[in-house]
């Protein structure tokens, strides 16, 4: 009984459905389907039995937040209630500590498993509640179930398992402006990010179709910009822009209070919420609110679909839109304690500046030799003020023409350049690839999905993303902190549409972002999916189905 099955990286490769099955034969104790899966998990002879002896041993205040949740779950799973207390058993424990262990990361943890106990170890409440996270994986799936109380015995298997993300940023991104989404489901995409180990969700609260975060200095902008003519009979690319007269209104906005609640639903599961404020364009709602915004200071309406080009954008000669700007990221910042402000920075057509005067005169006062340099004239501006507040500028790679800001982090989506060349220029980047991360395209032959933006990222393309570009050295690497999907709505008008095209892609992109590229195995990840499909049953959480098929016709 002592023999023990020393699952390596290496044999973790090689790990097919065959061996899986030989792993059982031999050990009794097959390898949990881990997802994101672990640096390293070795399986032991054995397993723990959760009754009602059991306790749950933590001492200090961070490690008992960390057992309330355990032991919330394994009642919810079992019907028991483990005590928790600071005091040790000889066996029949789960302990929860934390160390200094420098084997392990900010984010790492350690499970060490036996027939006598559980002991969990990191350095930080963030890394004992990752170990969760795996400790829920490795448990019946009606562990993630949302129904009433189960009966069920609870086993954990003997093993040990040492973890550590591959990368520090791993993101998830949200556009409420084109939908508007409720602040539960909002709570719900984080609880889905979090059981995947993602630790950022990129809220992108403004965009021309609705201004979508009470700014108490601008009323206007949450009274006008959050409302727009209700076109949602109409697929998105269909809706004609022209005023109808029409006053029946699709509408909506977070209250700050809203806000703060969602900032800390998701701090208690270690999820830093970054907001994205779009600017010079992708702006229409505040013009609509805040005429004076725009070059031409014309009245116009908040669009209820597709604009293209997007010419009406915030007058960058203009000292009161910087005053604006700084207002309201006073307020954002008040709100949110990320490090990284987002201020957008996409698609800006600058027709609008050759034309303006106020611009024309900026460009000359300043010395500028196009509308590019204004642009960056403009970020450069913001970040200032950003800085100046002790946070860091983060925005897509559209920043990075006229030149990049002088601590600008880039957001790289038109493909890989960009994030190339920051990484280069010494500057962090998060790789964010409209070929393999947007989760806007159809992951399936379109004839059998409901529509969407267009495009083709199906689940093996997200999962054989490769984060760091080959063309960059070990040093130029270092800049790259991680990827992000991103997930605009035009085409999805509520929750559960949202959870379909997050799920199952988010998988794999917890794959590319936590484990090691050596780890990584698509047949293996493939396998292990069929039990990550349970768990999003359990949890109702809505997935793309038809993944499902292709993946068991290729099993
Ligand atoms: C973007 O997709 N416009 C960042
Ligand atoms: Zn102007």
């Amino acid at each position: 009984m002592k023999k023990i099955l020393l699952i390596s990286i290496i044999t973790s490769l090689f790990l097919s459905a065959f061996a899986q099955k030989k792993l059982d034969e031999t050990s009794k104790n097959q390898i949990p389907d881990i997802i994101p899966f672990p640096q390293l998990v070795e399986m032991k002879a054995g397993k723990f039995e959760i009754d009602k002896k059991t306790i749950i041993v933590a001492s200090g205040q961070d490690e008992k937040q960390i057992a309330k949740l355990l032991s919330q779950r394994i009642e919810k799973l079992s019907g028991l209630t483990l005590q928790i207390t600071s005091k040790k058993n000889k066996s029949n424990f789960i302990s929860l500590v934390l160390s200094q262990n420098e084997k392990l990361g900010a984010e790492g943890y350690l499970i060490k498993s036996s027939a006598n106990s559980v002991e969990i170890e990191a350095k930080t409440t963030h890394g004992l509640f990752y170990a969760l996270q795996t400790i829920y994986q490795v448990l019946p799936v009606e562990v993630f179930s949302i129904n009433q109380k189960q009966k069920q015995t609870v086993f954990i298997p003997a093993m040990q398992i040492t973890d550590n993300p591959r990368f520090s940023y791993r993101g998830m991104h949200l556009d409420v402006s084109r939908h508007f989404f409720s602040v539960e489901f909002i709570k719900k995409y984080i609880d889905i990010l979090a059981m995947h180990k993602m630790n950022t969700f990129h809220w992108h609260l403004v965009d021309d179709q609705g201004w979508r975060i009470e700014i108490k200095k601008y009323p206007k902008l949450t009274e006008i910009g959050s409302k727009r003519i209700n076109r949602e009979d109409k697929p998105w690319g269909k809706r004609n822009y022209e005023i109808t007269g029409d006053t029946t209104y699709y509408e909506g906005f977070y209250t700050q209070d809203q806000v703060k609640e969602v900032v800390r639903y998701a701090q208690e599961r270690f999820i830093t919420v970054v907001p994205e404020i779009e600017m010079p364009a992708h702006v229409m709602c505040a013009i609509a609110a805040y005429p004076e915004l725009s070059c031409s200071q014309k009245q116009i309406e908040v669009p209820s679909g597709s604009v293209w080009p997007i010419t009406e954008i915030y007058c960058a000669g203009n000292d009161f839109v910087f005053t604006f700007n700084q207002d309201v990221l006073s307020e954002i910042m008040e709100l949110f304690p990320s490090k990284y402000i987002h201020i957008g920075g996409d698609e800006a057509t600058k027709t609008n500046w050759e034309k303006c005067s106020k611009c024309q005169q900026r460009m000359k006062d300043e010395n500028l030799a196009d509308v590019h340099e204004l642009q960056s004239y403009f970020i450069k501006r913001i970040e200032q003020f950003i800085v100046s507040k002790g946070r860091q500028l983060i925005g897509w790679d559209e920043i990075l023409e006229g030149g990049l800001a002088p601590e600008a982090t880039v957001m790289s989506w038109r493909g890989i350049n960009g994030g190339i060349q920051a990484a280069k220029a010494g500057h962090d980047v998060v790789m964010t690839p409209v070929s393999h991360c947007y989760f806007d395209y159809y992951q399936n032959n379109p004839d059998g999905e409901p529509l969407a933006i267009g495009g083709y990222t199906p689940l093996k393309k997200v999962y054989d993303y490769e984060p760091i570009p080959d063309e960059l050295t070990k040093q130029q690497a270092v800049h790259i902190l991680g990827a992000q999907a991103n997930l605009w709505t035009e085409y999805m008008p509520d929750g559960k549409h949202v959870e379909y095209m997050a799920l199952p892609r988010m998988a794999a992109l917890a794959e590319v972002v936590w484990s090691n590229k050596e780890i990584k195995n698509w047949d293996n990840f493939k396998m292990r999916m069929l039990t990550q499909f349970k768990r999003y049953e359990a949890a109702d959480y809505n997935y793309c189905k038809t993944t499902i098929d292709a993946l068991e016709k290729n099993k």
